[in-house]
């Protein structure tokens, strides 16, 4: 129990032993932080906080945000991360998902409103949905199938950024909201259905590339440590509306496949398969917003960023 021994802040992150939740974690702990990290390990894995142990600075509760959360500590900053976050795994837990994004995030911003503390949620660019105005910008509501079956993910997110603006203008708690669009690094799962490790994956296996239909559409792709500064910067602002953090440099699935060939020097040929519902065409962040409030833009290039990822996922399939 942290309780309130020192002036070191504490902080609070949902869906910590996650990937995204994980990075959060450690740039926190080197900013001063206590970490209390809660998660469920629905979709997380000791494994990416097995670095953290005896670290005196954090803590791990194993409970599921969906319920009421209780909490002896005081409170500086809530990160609300908890969800599963590919479609593999919001598909395979349609239910789990709308609750952690609506009942979670509930329990996550009451929390907030009674320690008196920051809250920030991990919001997605697939609040804009499959979208119709490219780039995408905050002030773009979306085109978002709500019966779909992705609309448990982005149904379930766009609720949870309804009630975070609610708690800020009602009950004026100092709430955040990033639009992560797709982030990539270390620490994801081989098999969580996303194209980075599903195609890195493939090329070290010596398999073919799997393309889901044409391999025109298009995806922008943010290292994982530019997303977390991103992040870290919006917590110490004073914006509450939200803020898209991706990097805007877009490519075709088709010619990040051709990357992926040359960097991890497979053999490895493409293959085509046919295109899931409701997958978005584009998706390009628009940053100027985070540009302008954060100071903020990506730095770690797309090679430099793949290769430690292929570096990473090497050392998994070993
Ligand atoms: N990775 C991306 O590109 C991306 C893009 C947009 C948004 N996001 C958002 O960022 C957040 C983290 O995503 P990630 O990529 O790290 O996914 P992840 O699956 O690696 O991490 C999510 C974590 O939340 C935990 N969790 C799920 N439901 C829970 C519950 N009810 N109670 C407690 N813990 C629970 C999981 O066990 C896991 O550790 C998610 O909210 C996701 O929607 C991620």
């Amino acid at each position: 129990m942290f309780i309130r021994s020192s002036a070191s802040p504490i902080s609070v992150v949902t869906g910590g032993a996650g990937f995204l939740g994980s990075h959060l974690t450690d740039r926190l702990l080197a900013e001063g932080h206590r970490v209390v990290a809660i998660d469920n390990f629905l979709t997380g894995s000791t494994a990416n906080i097995a670095h953290l142990a005896g670290n005196e600075n954090y803590r791990l509760i194993r409970h599921d945000v969906s319920n009421f959360i209780f909490l002896p500590d005081d409170v500086d900053f809530i990160f609300h991360f908890a969800s599963p976050a590919s479609p593999i795994d919001y598909l395979e837990h349609p239910i789990p998902t709308l609750k952690v994004g609506s009942l979670g995030t509930h329990n996550a911003l009451g929390l907030a409103k009674d320690k008196k503390a920051a809250f920030l949620l991990a919001s997605t660019s697939e609040c804009y949905g499959d979208p119709l105005v490219h780039p995408q910008r905050e002030d773009y509501w979306g085109n978002v199938n709500p019966i779909g079956p992705r609309g448990v993910y982005d149904e379930a997110k766009r609720f949870a950024e309804a009630i975070t603006m609610a708690y800020h203008r009602y009950h004026h708690v100092n709430t955040h909201i990033v639009r992560i669009f797709n982030t990539y690094g270390p620490r994801m799962r081989l098999r969580d259905g996303r194209v980075v490790p599903a195609f890195i994956g493939q090329a070290l296996a010596g398999e073919p590339l799997t393309i889901f239909g044409d391999g025109s559409q298009t995806r922008s792709f943010c290292y994982c440590t530019d997303l977390i500064d991103g992040i870290f910067r919006l917590s110490q602002s004073a914006f509450h509306e939200p803020v898209n953090i991706g990097n805007p440099r877009e490519m075709t699935i088709r010619q990040f496949a051709e990357e992926i060939i040359r960097l991890t020097g497979t053999t490895s040929k493409i293959e085509f398969r046919p295109l899931p519902e409701d997958d978005p065409k584009v998706r390009q962040p628009d940053i100027a917003r985070a540009k302008s409030v954060l100071g903020w833009e990506p730095r770690v290039e797309f090679d430099e960023g793949i290769r430690k990822t292929i570096e990473y996922f090497g050392t998994r399939m070993k």
